[in-house]
């Protein structure tokens, strides 16, 4: 199926735009697609049938990092969440600066109208991120006080979170980010006041606070290096076995188009040898990692960002249906995306385009579920 998808791409690519040629893969396939359904034709349109949304055609749930801002000020971008994803993810409203701004003021209200918008629009929402050690406020950073303080401090944050949005945030990425490259444990603040086992605590008061949640250890760099990937491995594995409640691995896979299918695999099969639910979760294939300002987004970019698109999504896929936790990509176009302002870049990494319209990586990502 694979072949012809590729064959067809190519061929259209020679003659058409770009963004006609995901449209003519799709038309093509969907001729013979039975899962495929389209009232327009039903209806006597002559336009024949085409995938509907990410919502509909995905086996698995199919997310999308937000921000709040544009899910309130943009229409185009609001709808566009609303027709395409089943989970969605804070990009920046629940992390511990935004929620804990100081040691006494919550501030809820982003949180809240994202959690009200998924209820609303019948979306999952995953949680991100309990303890981290960026996004810290600086109440935080200069706070003084001995180990069980920090214990209190640390306790009460997660707890005041989970308890807000228990049963109405279904999972949590309770720790993020705890390791280093070099597969060290990362010298956060976290590390220096309260000791390596901080990690297992924060699950343990996670789970005291929503027992129903499902929590995970979300980190970066499984695909592209061996030594970090095999330390979330022990790290997960080691929680798991000393009975800690973690049920799930999450693999941010900020990942390139140039990354190998076998480093991809790797990092997909190896966290679900660990029988922990699997969430690629900040999921964006950059195109221009090697930062060239005056890169521009080539027809050939774009097909190998798709075949990178396609190949993620078929291995995750191949998971055991109850490993298979979903796929969350970090931001929902390449207007959003945070690599332009993070690495002062030009780039393209995600399934819609500036004008929220679909890129050939949208195609190719419902051709890996078929
Ligand atoms: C990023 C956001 O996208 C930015 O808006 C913010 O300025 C910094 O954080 N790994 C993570 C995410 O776990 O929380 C980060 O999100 C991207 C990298």
């Amino acid at each position: 199926m694979r072949a012809l998808n590729r064959f067809n791409r190519k061929a259209v690519f020679h003659s058409l735009k770009v963004s006609l040629a995901a449209t003519a893969v799709s038309l093509f396939l969907c001729t013979s697609c039975s899962k495929a359904k389209n009232s327009k034709s039903i209806s006597g349109d002559s336009e024949p049938a085409k995938v509907e949304s990410f919502q509909k055609n995905m086996p698995f749930a199919f997310g999308a990092a937000v921000n709040i801002n544009l899910l309130k000020s943009n229409t185009s971008y609001r709808e566009l969440v609303i027709k395409e994803y089943s989970s969605l993810t804070a990009e920046n409203a629940m992390k511990f600066g935004a929620l804990h701004p100081a040691e006494k003021t919550y501030n809820w209200s982003d949180a809240d109208y994202l959690v009200q918008f998924a209820s609303d629009n019948n979306k999952r929402v995953h949680g991100h991120t309990l303890i981290w050690y960026k996004s810290l406020p600086t109440w935080v950073m200069d706070f003084q006080g001995d180990s069980e303080a920090w214990e209190q401090l640390f306790k009460n944050h997660i707890q005041a979170v989970v308890s807000r949005f228990r049963g109405r945030v279904v999972s949590w990425d309770v720790v993020n980010e705890a390791l280093e490259d070099n597969g060290t444990l990362r010298n956060s603040i976290w590390l220096q006041k309260l000791g390596p086992n901080y990690i297992a605590r924060a699950f343990q008061y996670a789970h005291e606070a929503d027992p129903n949640a499902l929590l995970f250890y979300n980190d970066y760099g499984h695909e592209y290096s061996s030594v970090k990937r095999a330390a979330i491995i022990n790290l997960v594995n080691g929680l798991k076995n000393a009975g800690v409640p973690i049920h799930g691995i999450g693999l941010q896979m900020h990942t390139r188009y140039n990354q190998t299918d076998a480093n991809l695999n790797a990092a997909i099969t190896d966290a679900s040898q660990t029988g922990l639910k699997v969430h690629i979760s900040e999921l964006d294939i950059a195109v221009n990692p090697d930062n060239n300002p005056s890169l521009t987004f080539s027809a050939l970019l774009e097909e190998q960002q798709a075949e990178k698109y396609f190949f993620i999504v078929k291995t995750f896929n191949a998971l055991p249906a109850n490993q298979k936790f979903g796929i969350t990509t970090w931001n929902v176009s390449d207007a959003d995306t945070w690599i332009t302002g993070h690495y002062k870049r030009p780039d393209w990494p995600l399934p819609f385009d500036k004008n929220y319209k679909r890129k050939a990586c949208y195609q190719a990502i419902i051709d890996a579920v078929k």
